[in-house]
């Protein structure tokens, strides 16, 4: 087993929209920077144009709901460079726009909860103890104000006329995430904290959303890159807490 002389950070859904933009501005960062994929073929393309501008990234195959590519890809990461400093839960779905609670289909639900929720859990689960063994971690879930129930519940809210209500019940579970591992890792200098990265031009957003994703990325890699004294188990938007 080799030890990395630079820090490395693991980023999924890293081979289009936010999680491209992450990479790539962790990877400007000096980061070694292995951007996941769940299709071979879309991961190798997306690291290959980051190579190809000078940045140190590396591709692995990760699809978020199966255990067994998540245990393959930590295994390949301990062998390969012996540390996992970043871990950005990035990669999510929004499978459900105009369905409401009322008709809500329960597979619908899973698939939205086993992805956006389920999913950065297992990635923690097994990215913890390699964190451990230097006592430095950086835990980034990509959450969104959706999610939060103290917009839910505000009738004022912009949001209020959108559904989703599987994609903001798994946001509201992932907040669950944040708030129950950073408590458990306090003191371990392990960080971990939600984001919403506001509406942002990406496949999922489409193109009338007001941020681009370099705009939306720089709360994300300010939470991947905090000093040890920064914030844990908080809710974020442009760098500023939000309610949950
Ligand atoms: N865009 C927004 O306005 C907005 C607002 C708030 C929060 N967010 C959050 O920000 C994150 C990124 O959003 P985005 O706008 O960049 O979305 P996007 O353009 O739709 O990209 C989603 C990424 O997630 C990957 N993915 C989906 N299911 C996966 C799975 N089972 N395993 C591994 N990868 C999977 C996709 O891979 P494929 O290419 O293979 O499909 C893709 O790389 C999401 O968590 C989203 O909920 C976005």
């Amino acid at each position: 087993m080799k030890t990395s002389d630079k820090r490395v950070a693991l980023v999924t859904g890293a081979n289009r929209g936010i999680g491209f933009e992450i990479a790539r501005q962790l990877g400007l960062k000096t980061f070694r920077v292995v951007m996941a994929a769940r299709d071979e073929k879309k991961g190798t393309a997306a690291s290959a144009r980051l190579a190809e501008q000078g940045l140190d990234v590396y591709n692995t195959l990760i699809d978020v709901t199966d255990a067994i590519s998540i245990q393959a890809a930590l295994g390949r990461i301990v062998d390969t460079f012996g540390r996992l400093d970043v871990l950005v839960n990035n990669a999510g779905i929004q499978i459900d726009g105009e369905t409401d609670i009322m008709t809500l289909a329960r597979d619908t639900l899973l698939r939205t909860l086993e992805t956006n929720a389920f999913g950065p859990l297992l990635l923690s689960q097994a990215c913890v103890p390699l964190m451990k063994k230097n006592r430095y971690g950086r835990i980034v879930n990509l959450s969104s104000t959706m999610g939060a129930l103290n917009d839910i519940t505000n009738p004022e809210s912009k949001y209020t006329g959108i559904h989703s209500p599987a994609y903001r019940m798994s946001k509201t579970l992932l907040n669950a995430v944040t708030a129950l591992l950073a408590k458990e890792l306090r003191g371990s200098n392990i960080l971990v904290n939600s984001v919403c990265p506001g509406w942002v031009r990406t496949d999922m957003g489409g193109p009338r959303a007001p941020f681009s994703p370099e705009e939306a990325s720089a709360t994300p890699v300010w939470l991947a890159t905090l000093p040890d004294d920064g914030p844990t188990g908080g809710f974020f938007r442009d760098r500023q807490p939000i309610p949950w």
